[in-house]
């Protein structure tokens, strides 16, 4: 009995060890950090923060680009070198920080309102959740910066981006280019 109960908290601390090495910085955040920003909250035109973003989600992508599924000038050759392990590594460390604050200023009250039923009528937070923090394979997209969401919603109604599956090329073949702005705004500015 001692002997097993040796072996069940052996275990345990292992458990431990390992949970806390998941959230230790991988080293190569440090390529990462050059376009994604320091905290990984982005400064950079159409670069998606990713702190605080879906270790599934993070882990699909980085697969998507390492592949070549996904195509972004920079990003691509930085997936080629990464492997498995890299992927699974800092997928869970981007999930551990913080996720990103709304801009200190509120949106204007009246397109918030017109996005906002905009979002519910196209069942948007169904599958991002209410408070669109996304969950396994959905990305978090509150508060994610404005111009890249305008971008990346583009991307998908035009096919440039192609995703792990057509859900997202479905969902924005109804939205107009105006819509996809309004849409844009509202979640980047989600309180
Ligand atoms: C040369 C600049 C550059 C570097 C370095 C870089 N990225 Fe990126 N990354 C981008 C760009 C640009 C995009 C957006 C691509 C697009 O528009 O589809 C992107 C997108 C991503 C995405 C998709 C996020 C989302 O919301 O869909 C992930 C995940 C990601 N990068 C992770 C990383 C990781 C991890 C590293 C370090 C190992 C890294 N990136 C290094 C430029 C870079
Ligand atoms: C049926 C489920 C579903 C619905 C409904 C849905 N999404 Fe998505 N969304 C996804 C999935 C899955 C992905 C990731 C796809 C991929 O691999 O690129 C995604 C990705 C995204 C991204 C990319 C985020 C990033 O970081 O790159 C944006 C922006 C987005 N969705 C916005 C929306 C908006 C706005 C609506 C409503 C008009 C919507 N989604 C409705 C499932 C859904």
């Amino acid at each position: 009995v001692t002997h097993v109960k040796n072996w069940i908290a052996g275990f345990a601390v292992l458990m431990l060890a390992g949970a806390a090495a998941a959230d230790e910085a991988p080293d190569k955040i440090i390529i990462c950090q050059g376009c994604h920003g320091d905290a990984l909250v982005s400064q950079n035109q159409n670069i998606p923060t990713l702190s605080g973003q879906q270790p599934g989600y993070v882990q699909i992508q980085l697969y998507l680009f390492h592949e070549g599924g996904r195509k972004a000038e920079g990003m691509s050759e930085v997936a080629q070198g990464l492997s498995d392990d890299d992927m699974r590594a800092l997928a869970s460390y981007l999930g551990s920080l913080p996720k990103p604050q709304p801009p200190a200023e509120a949106g204007d009250p009246a397109r918030m309102a017109a996005a906002k039923a905009l979002a519910d009528k196209e069942h948007c937070n169904s599958c991002h959740n209410p408070d669109y923090s996304g969950h396994d394979n959905i990305p978090r997209i509150a508060d994610q910066r404005e111009d890249y969401l305008t971008k990346t919603m583009r991307d998908y109604k035009s096919n440039q981006r192609p995703g792990y599956d057509a859900t997202m090329a479905e969902v924005m073949q109804p939205i107009s280019d105006q819509q996809i702005v309004e849409l844009a705004y509202y979640l980047a500015h989600f309180r």
